[in-house]
């Protein structure tokens, strides 16, 4: 359009502002005339789009960082019912330094939350196929604005650090974040070693607290078992429930799923049964890991028990 130039905000920087944590900012460009026609600046970044009124000029965002990051910025002009575009302006942050096959493998994480709504935090790992024997890992923790360094390391034979128990963390404490990041690097004397990130979904590693007041009762040959939820701030509708019902005469057992709080079955009364319950939430409820089992309770007859 005649005249317009639209031209690229400067001054675009990345740093990094926590754990697995960007902060961009930048400038409108000096040279662009100022007018009151209505522009924006836009971001890109993996794919993504992302506004901003030209009076914002920075933003921050969650991201892996341990191959570095990138984002592009541009200016746009809404004018005379079109739009017009700058060019694009990129930034780059560059990969942590480090060798190849240094950094952890198989991290797996697993938080369990108490009655009081503490919750703990355990993760492993593997040290990196390249990782020299004298590697010291050291793994943070981020919920919030909270980071923390884990004091309570578990070792492999070489002494390496490979696992890693907080027994109280600041996760559910305060607003509510659905994201853990977990940030391990490390070091030894000769070789660099390479940070690695994931970010969790908290709820998705949350192993979940086993039924509550389970009780079995037995008229005739007609079983009833009875629980309630597991501690949880989630809801009751949340639940659903899987029971162990073993059959000792028989050495048969079955496998009963149900979303309910009760369960009756027909059963052999001359027979012995042992009964478990676990849960989980559903997964429109966000899914954790399947709670323990509960401590079997036994009915039935009193034949061919072996108590292991
Ligand atoms: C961009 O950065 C340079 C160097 O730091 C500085 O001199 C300049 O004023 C900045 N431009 C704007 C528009 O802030
Ligand atoms: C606005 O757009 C119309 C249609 O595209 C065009 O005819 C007109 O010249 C434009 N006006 C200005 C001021 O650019
Ligand atoms: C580690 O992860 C890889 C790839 O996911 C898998 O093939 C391997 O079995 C895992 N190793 C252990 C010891 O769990
Ligand atoms: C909450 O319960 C856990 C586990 O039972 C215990 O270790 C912790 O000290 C308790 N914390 C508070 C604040 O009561
Ligand atoms: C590991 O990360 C923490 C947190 O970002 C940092 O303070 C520490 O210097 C890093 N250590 C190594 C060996 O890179």
């Amino acid at each position: 359009i005649l005249g317009i130039q639209v031209l690229p905000p400067v001054n675009f920087t990345l740093t990094v502002s926590a754990l697995a944590e960007v902060l961009l900012q930048w400038k409108p460009n000096p040279d662009q005339e100022k007018n009151d026609i209505v522009s924006l600046h836009l971001i890109l970044i993996n794919c993504l789009f992302f506004k901003y009124d030209t009076k914002k000029t920075w933003s921050t965002r969650r991201a892996v960082l341990h191959n570095g990051f990138s984002a592009r910025i541009r200016t746009l002009l809404h004018y005379n019912n079109s739009e017009i575009k700058s060019n694009w302006v990129t930034a780059k942050l560059k990969a942590p330094p480090g060798a190849v096959e240094t950094s952890v493998t198989n991290l797996s994480c697993v938080i369990y939350t108490a009655i009081n709504n503490t919750a703990s935090l355990h993760c492993t790992w593997l040290a990196g196929k390249a990782a020299p024997e004298d590697t010291k890992y050291f793994l943070f923790y981020r919920y919030n604005s909270y980071t923390e360094e884990c004091q309570e390391y578990s070792k492999d034979k070489w002494g390496r650090n490979i696992g890693c128990r907080f027994s109280n963390t600041y996760i559910n404490r305060g607003e509510i974040d659905q994201v853990v990041i977990i940030h391990i690097n490390g070091s030894s004397k000769d070789t660099a070693i390479k940070p690695f990130e994931e970010l969790f979904n908290k709820n998705a590693i949350e192993k979940v607290n086993p039924p509550r007041k389970v009780t079995v009762s037995l008229k005739q040959n007609n079983l009833l078992v009875k629980w309630e939820m597991p501690v949880s701030s989630f809801l009751e509708e949340c639940f659903e429930y899987e029971l162990n019902i073993y059959n000792w005469k028989m050495g048969y057992k079955q496998i009963l799923e149900t979303t309910l709080h009760s369960f009756s079955l027909t059963i052999d009364d001359t027979c012995r049964y042992s009964i478990q319950i676990r849960a989980n939430r559903q997964s429109w409820c966000d899914e954790g890991f399947w709670s323990d089992w509960t401590e079997p309770l036994f009915i039935g007859k009193n034949q061919n028990v072996f108590v292991v």
